[in-house]
């Protein structure tokens, strides 16, 4: 399962790209107005520090006016991937960007018959959010499961990419479902990293370690 990072703060892009791990990066109308900057510098740094797809989001409601966004989204950089959000107009805009050749994201995917229309234009990615599935009283992982089981039995190549995950136990859990790309906040990704036995594992190796450095120190 590829690690992408949930965000547009280049710094937390940069510091997660340092541990080698970071595969993408994904990024919504909401995080690029947290930077308030001006959105095409924010994509184009972002595309620039990421060796890895950086999903741009459309604004455009109206199909039009969505596909001719994507377009030129697409041609941002070779890294970019179009997100356009599950609707009518979405859908419409998406399949034409599909047969330009344009990878596009389906976003705010909360649902495997959404997801199978996703997969059904020809989606490079379906982004299913299982954070806020849960938020209103429902099965989040569930529903990741059942899409990565329909994608899996009708052969569909649309790539499964977890998203609005809030905790480590949610990127585990979504890679046994078989997700392709799990996308997480900064802080969910520094979380990863965390176990209190390696804290506890490695102060006990720095003081041995020490101990060795003052008996040798003591014994020439
Ligand atoms: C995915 O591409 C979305 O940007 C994101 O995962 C949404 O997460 P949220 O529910 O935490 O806003």
């Amino acid at each position: 399962m590829r690690l992408f990072l949930d965000t547009a703060d280049i710094e937390e892009i940069r510091e997660i790209n340092r541990w080698g791990v970071l595969r993408g990066v994904t990024t919504n109308p909401t995080l690029v107005e947290r930077e308030k900057q001006d959105p095409e510098r924010v994509w184009k740094e972002i595309l620039q520090e990421v060796d890895g797809d950086v999903s741009l989001e459309t604004t455009e409601p109206e199909a039009g006016p969505m596909y001719e966004q994507g377009l030129r989204l697409s041609q941002m950089g070779p890294n970019a991937v179009v997100k356009v959000p599950m609707t009518p107009a979405g859908l419409q805009a998406g399949s034409r960007l599909v047969k330009d050749g344009v990878r596009i994201n389906v976003t705010l995917v909360f649902s495997p018959a959404q997801a199978i229309l996703a997969a059904e234009i020809g989606a490079y990615i379906v982004s299913p959010f299982l954070g806020r599935i849960d938020d209103v009283a429902s099965d989040g992982m569930y529903a990741l499961r059942q899409i990565c089981e329909i994608y899996e039995v009708q052969g569909y190549e649309t790539q499964v990419l977890a998203a609005s995950l809030r905790h480590p136990m949610h990127v585990v859990e979504a890679a046994l479902a078989g997700a392709d790309i799990a996308t997480l906040p900064f802080d969910v990704f520094t979380k990863l990293v965390k176990h209190p036995l390696t804290d506890v594992g490695l102060q006990k190796f720095d003081q041995d370690w020490n101990a060795l450095q003052r008996e040798l120190k003591g014994g020439a």
